[in-house]
């Protein structure tokens, strides 16, 4: 832990890379091929993943923040104040800045596993709320977390948002649920973003940006692979390849190579066809209905709901049940 004065601590976990590198060749030595979303977060990653916020057709995040503005005073009236906010995945800590002033709480956890991009924001929040307590925590949170110890009157409140319960496959996303259903504690509060199932088109828009921003983001796996893996994919031979698979209600986000090629990873070969891909990442979308049966098997009552006027996305309370 390293104190960054009276009100702001860090918590890192050692950086494990021989855990990337068996997670990469176990990924892709299975069939489909698959690399876990969780390392497209180094800081060049993080960087883009700002960008793609900013893109006008990636909808969740202004959507998000609209309905964050809109409701903040009626969020924190059901949520409570005084609490202990715990934010799995915080990224860039702004869409908290949202709740903050309503909700007073006692103190701000911010959990991310990009580190340097954890470091200056949860900075940022220290230095802007200088009433908060700040422990930022750099850790995986799929991963069994360690939290730092914070006195509070027995409730908590997890923050989620993003939709990123939408990258965990159903059944892990119930087992994370359940997770963070733990973290709140019983009575305990969650806070979640969900994207909403939609058209096709604005789906499959918002994962394309026209600026290019996501195919960025999604090879700069690559990059870091080749960085920090000692590898030497050629990362002009693999091409972006989103859409939606609307039998399985999900965004697929895949890296597909553009030629026969050998990609060496620390002395493991791959053989890659034309065509033949990565599956980088899944975004699953729900109906409001298979988000509820969700989140009750993982252990929460439904406390309330916020939305926008097209039906995009919705902020979900939930308490867990006892
Ligand atoms: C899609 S971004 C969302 C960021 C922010 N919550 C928001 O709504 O804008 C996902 C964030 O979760 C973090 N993340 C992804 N997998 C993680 C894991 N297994 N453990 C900790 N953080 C993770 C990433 O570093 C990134 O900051």
């Amino acid at each position: 832990m390293t104190s960054m004065g009276t009100d702001f601590r860090f918590y890192t976990a050692n950086e494990n890379t021989s855990e990337f590198y068996r997670e990469v060749i176990d990924g892709l030595s299975n069939t489909p091929r698959r690399i876990p979303p969780k390392y497209f977060y180094d800081e060049t990653g993080a960087a883009l993943f700002e960008s793609i916020c900013e893109q006008p057709e990636y909808y969740p995040t202004s959507t998000e923040y609209s309905i964050l503005r809109e409701h903040s005073k009626a969020i924190a009236g059901r949520a409570g104040t005084g609490q202990v906010l715990i934010e799995p995945g915080c990224g860039s800590c702004e869409k908290v800045t949202t709740l903050l002033d309503a909700m007073r709480p006692v103190a701000y956890v911010p959990v991310d596993i990009s580190r340097e991009q954890l470091q200056l924001a949860a900075a940022h929040i220290a230095e802007n709320y200088d009433w908060l307590d700040v422990h930022a925590v750099c850790a995986d949170i799929t991963d069994s977390l360690n939290l730092p110890e914070i006195p509070d009157d027995g409730h908590r409140l997890v923050f989620y948002p993003g939709s990123s319960i939408g990258n965990f496959e159903p059944d892990d996303a119930v087992d994370f649920l359940r997770t963070l259903a733990d973290i709140a504690g019983e009575g305990g509060r969650l806070l979640i973003g969900v994207d909403l199932q939609k058209d096709h088109d604005t789906l499959n828009a918002a994962y394309n940006d026209a600026n290019g921003v996501t195919a960025e983001f999604n090879l700069n796996l690559l990059h870091r692979i080749n960085r920090e893996l000692d590898a030497d994919f050629d990362t002009d031979a693999f091409d972006h390849h989103a859409f939606y698979n609307s039998l399985a209600g999900r965004i697929e986000m895949h890296l597909v190579s553009v030629r026969r090629q050998t990609v060496n990873i620390g002395g493991h070969l791959f053989e890659f066809s034309a065509g033949d891909s990565i599956h980088t990442e899944s975004s699953y979308k729900y109906t409001r209905a298979s988000f509820m049966t969700l989140a009750g098997k993982a252990g929460f009552d439904p406390l309330d709901s916020w939305s926008d006027t097209d039906d995009y996305f919705c902020m979900y309370l939930f308490r867990v049940a006892a």
